[in-house]
């Protein structure tokens, strides 16, 4: 099922992003894309220059946002996070939607906010929400500045917080944290790399500390036809995914 829904998303967003680019360029972009992730991370992406060309954004569209939408679901339901369902999942760092809509989709269609610095991404979440047919809306914020987070409600930081300053990092840890305590859910998903998350270990005993729990993931997907080929082009190798969580079951909610 899945599959199936990624697959359709997958050809929305193809018929967006592939219509001035073609797969070769995309797949050189990604080149480009997941280097500037694994060697240039604290220069090049805390700049936002992760997503400064119509090349990356679409790499990062077409291969990055499936991946972490079939990753958030894997997790998600192994941790039963999607039952009962939160009232509504925050996505903090959204980018283009797929975090928080894989895990509103898998608690069966809650309402779902992202939240991200970058205009292109609230752009492209709103047309995730839209293509998932999710209640969502999407606005250009901060990670510093956070709405109310409520007590049955979900919060969701994929693959952002590596980005973030240590400072922003460390005050949207201590929001979270006591939001758990107060009865809100909390995932916090990242690459299993442990370079580019060298305050993981830290944050995973404040969390465990709280009455959460800490966990590496290993699993195989069916990757859509157009991952397999960007896959393949830019020399990486996602036939195994992995993943690594932090999650708090949000006492009392
Ligand atoms: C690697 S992307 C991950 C996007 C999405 N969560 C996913 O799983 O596909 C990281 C996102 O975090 C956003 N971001 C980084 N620092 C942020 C901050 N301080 N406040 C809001 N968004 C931020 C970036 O603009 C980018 O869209």
């Amino acid at each position: 099922m899945t599959h199936s829904i990624v697959e359709d998303w997958l050809a929305a967003l193809e018929a967006r992003h592939l219509s001035a680019l073609r797969v070769p360029e995309v797949a050189r972009a990604l080149r480009a894309l997941s280097s500037a992730y694994v060697e240039r991370r604290k220069t090049v992406v805390a700049r936002g220059g992760a997503l400064d060309s119509a090349g990356k954004r679409a790499a990062f569209a077409l291969f990055y946002a499936p991946l972490h939408f079939l990753v958030t679901t894997h997790v998600v339901r192994a941790l039963g996070a999607d039952a009962p369902p939160p009232a509504s999942v925050l996505d903090i760092g959204c980018g283009t939607g797929a975090g928080g809509a894989a895990w509103a989709l898998a608690a069966g269609g809650v309402p779902v906010t992202g939240l991200d610095r970058h205009p292109w991404a609230v752009e492209e979440a709103r047309c995730t929400y839209r293509h998932f047919g999710l209640r969502g809306h999407a606005r250009q914020g901060d990670a510093a500045r956070l709405p109310p987070l409520r007590p049955g409600g979900a919060v969701i930081a994929a693959y952002a917080l590596n980005e973030m300053p240590d400072a922003v990092r460390r005050g949207l840890e201590d929001r979270l944290i006591d939001a758990s305590r107060r009865g809100t859910r909390v995932l916090i998903l990242e690459p299993i790399a442990r370079g580019l998350t060298p305050w993981w270990e830290a944050t995973a005993e404040r969390v465990k500390a709280a009455g959460g729990r800490a966990d590496e993931w290993r699993f195989t997907a069916a990757l859509p036809p157009l991952v397999r080929v960007l896959d393949t082009a830019a020399g990486l190798d996602h036939r195994e995914l992995t993943a690594k969580s932090l999650y708090c079951p949000g006492m009392g909610g």
